[in-house]
């Protein structure tokens, strides 16, 4: 099993001599490897079970290599990478010859993101190449918001002697990256998260488009982000009480109007959940308003139907 190090510079050797690392983000832990490295790529998809064709977000150290990507760099991408990078917003765009099919799912685009987390920033500048990284779980499972989560999820598929796993402390901002397909006209958002749509009117001076057709991007399936347990939402505290009571091996779980903490928290309080067998979780939906956008979206998710297994 893997001991979690914060030793960043033994995460660049795993990087350069073809190995994965399991990177803190302020989002949520991605497991990393060499975007021009296939094998390392290949990886990635057999230690998550994940399908081929759902494709990985590259990560950068910064906005001004984005060529080496992107196949154009537009208003809209010059515009937020200057303004919203670092931090958790993917921007879809449409992808350079250099990027590798097996990242890209056989897409003509590609994800990009410049994270905001010193040690990701510290790794990212160390390695000097972008790191192809979904999130650290097993597919259709909760992300990994700590180390351990990584370890819970993964540690008995990564190998000692070639992975590592950095240990950032918990991820700050809890729920994954915004997507924002900036392909489109207006650019739509594939992906709620902490970059809000209020935050995109903004910068952008028109309104984002809601992602529409048939899903885009992999974390829209209905069923993703799923714990073990049952998830049955509701609008009010008061209903959490009246379901609670009338539910044997309930829990509720309600963040009041703390839409920070329950970003950050969401996660781990479903892992902490699933861990101590409650069967089902009463959540108490936060307001439809900024965050509570992206928590929303995955908690629908959590709570919809199964269908991965
Ligand atoms: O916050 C995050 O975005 C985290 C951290 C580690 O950066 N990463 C993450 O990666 O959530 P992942 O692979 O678990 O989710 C990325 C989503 C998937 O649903 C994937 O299908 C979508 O982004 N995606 C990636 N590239 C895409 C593309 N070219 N077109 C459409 N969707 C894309
Ligand atoms: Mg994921």
């Amino acid at each position: 099993m893997l001991t979690p190090t914060t030793d960043v510079s033994a995460a660049a050797d795993a990087i350069r001599a073809g190995g994965l690392v399991a990177m803190p983000t302020e989002t949520v832990y991605g497991l990393a490897a060499d975007a021009t490295n296939p094998e390392a790529i290949a990886r990635i998809f057999d230690i998550k079970g994940r399908p081929v064709d759902h494709p990985l977000i590259v990560h950068l150290a910064g906005a001004d290599r984005l060529d080496r990507w992107a196949a154009s760099v537009d208003d809209t991408v010059a515009l937020l990478a200057s303004t919203a990078w670092p931090g958790p917003l993917t921007m879809i765009v449409r992808r350079s010859a250099a990027v590798l099919d097996s990242i890209t799912g056989g897409r003509d685009t590609v994800g990009l993101r410049v994270p905001a987390h010193a040690m990701a920033h510290e790794l990212l500048t160390e390695v000097g190449v972008g790191l192809a990284a979904p999130s650290a779980n097993r597919f259709g499972a909760v992300s990994p918001t700590s180390a351990q989560h990584v370890l819970d999820d993964l540690g008995d598929r990564l190998d000692p002697a070639r992975d590592v796993v950095l240990d950032g402390g918990r991820c700050p901002v809890g729920v994954e990256s915004t997507i924002l397909d900036t392909t489109t006209d207006p650019p739509q958002v594939l992906r709620a998260g902490a970059i809000t749509a209020e935050q995109l009117t903004t910068l952008l001076g028109a309104m984002p488009d809601r992602a529409r057709g048939r899903s885009r991007a992999s974390g829209m399936l209905d069923s993703h982000y799923a714990p073990a347990c049952e998830v049955r939402l509701v609008d009010t505290a008061d209903d959490a009480l009246a379901l609670r009571a009338g539910t044997v091996g309930a829990e509720v779980l309600d963040f009041g109007d703390e839409i920070d903490r329950f970003a950050r928290d969401l996660y781990s309080s479903m892992r902490d959940a699933d861990r101590r067998g409650v069967g089902t979780l009463i959540v108490v939906l936060p307001p439809a308003a900024g965050l509570g956008h992206a928590v929303r979206d995955r908690l629908f998710k959590a709570a919809a139907p199964r269908r991965l297994g």
